[in-house]
């Protein structure tokens, strides 16, 4: 937070407003918070309402990329064909894969299949079967301005089991966005999604969490589903982060393929299902910007 801004200069959100009129309040509001203790976001993570109108666009394609998966995702076809979809789809929209070739990262989405907790990479030797389930994760940079969102796909007839977990993980995140409000802590958020996985004999990994997102893939702050009410950063209007757990039917642990260096997997080989959407807290509470 800047304190060099003086009442009558231009507001730093540049709505052309003076700095009283506009965030001043909001920016000694935060001040507050920070002077208990509490985490607050730095300036540079709340976005500005030309830089949502920028996330938005890149979102809308990130929506319908997942759409196009959807529409067309089936038993037989391999991850890599799936892949293929996204780069299509993708560009010929204007946007480009925010994953290919970030830090490495070979292809253009993650697609984890069953014990493959995410990150997995799309491959022709992986193909879809009849009882899989698999997270879809796509990720949208258009204009300098980035989408991030998953969804969890069922193959074909799939076991009571794994059904009821993925739906669970698609429940999470609507538990997680009730928590989602100006003036409230991410823990908030976390400690509900936890809880909830925890009710229904589930467990939320530790070590890989959401993000902020929008100006970068992945911005400050971390975001944990293992966090306490009352915990972590403060939500204030203009952050946009990723709500995206990741929830095990059996144990917490996962290791990393030494292999690739990417794809996570449960320790336990019981499966693991995560929907993500990326999120803008408003002046009242939340608006889904990718899902
Ligand atoms: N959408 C994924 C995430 O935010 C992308 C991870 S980076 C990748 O967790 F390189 F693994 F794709
Ligand atoms: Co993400």
């Amino acid at each position: 937070m800047s304190h060099k801004i003086g009442r009558n200069d231009p507001c730093w959100c540049r709505s052309g407003r003076k700095y009283k009129a506009c965030h001043m309040a909001f920016d000694e509001k935060i001040l507050k918070f920070k002077e208990e203790g509490h985490i607050v976001p730095d300036q540079d993570i709340i976005k500005t309402a030309d830089q949502i109108a920028g996330i938005r666009e890149s979102a809308k394609i990130n929506i319908a990329v997942l759409d196009y998966v959807a529409e067309n995702i089936k038993a037989g076809m391999s991850t890599e064909e799936i892949d293929r979809m996204v780069y299509d789809k993708t560009t010929r929209m204007g946007g480009f894969p925010a994953t290919l070739n970030y830090q490495g990262f070979p292809k253009s989405s993650c697609t984890s299949i069953n014990e493959q907790v995410c990150h997995g990479i799309p491959s022709e030797a992986d193909i879809l079967k009849e009882g899989d389930i698999l997270n879809v994760d796509i990720s949208t940079r258009l204009n300098g301005y980035y989408s991030d969102s998953s969804r969890m796909f069922c193959i074909g007839e799939v076991s009571p089991e794994k059904k009821r977990l993925v739906r669970v993980a698609r429940e999470c995140i609507d538990v997680g966005l009730k928590e989602v409000k100006p003036w409230g802590f991410l823990g908030d958020m976390g400690q509900a999604i936890h809880d909830y996985a925890f009710a229904h004999g589930y467990t939320v990994v530790r070590e890989i969490g959401g993000h902020g997102v929008g100006l970068e893939f992945h911005e400050d702050p971390w975001v944990s589903y293992n966090s306490k009410r009352g915990t972590e950063m403060l939500m204030v209007p203009g952050m946009v982060f990723t709500i995206e757990p990741m929830i095990n039917m059996g144990q917490v642990e996962i290791y990393i393929d030494d292999g690739n260096g990417w794809t996570a997997y449960t320790k336990d080989g019981m499966p693991s299902a995560q929907w993500e959407v990326q999120v803008l807290v408003t002046e009242d509470g939340y608006e889904i910007l990718s899902h």
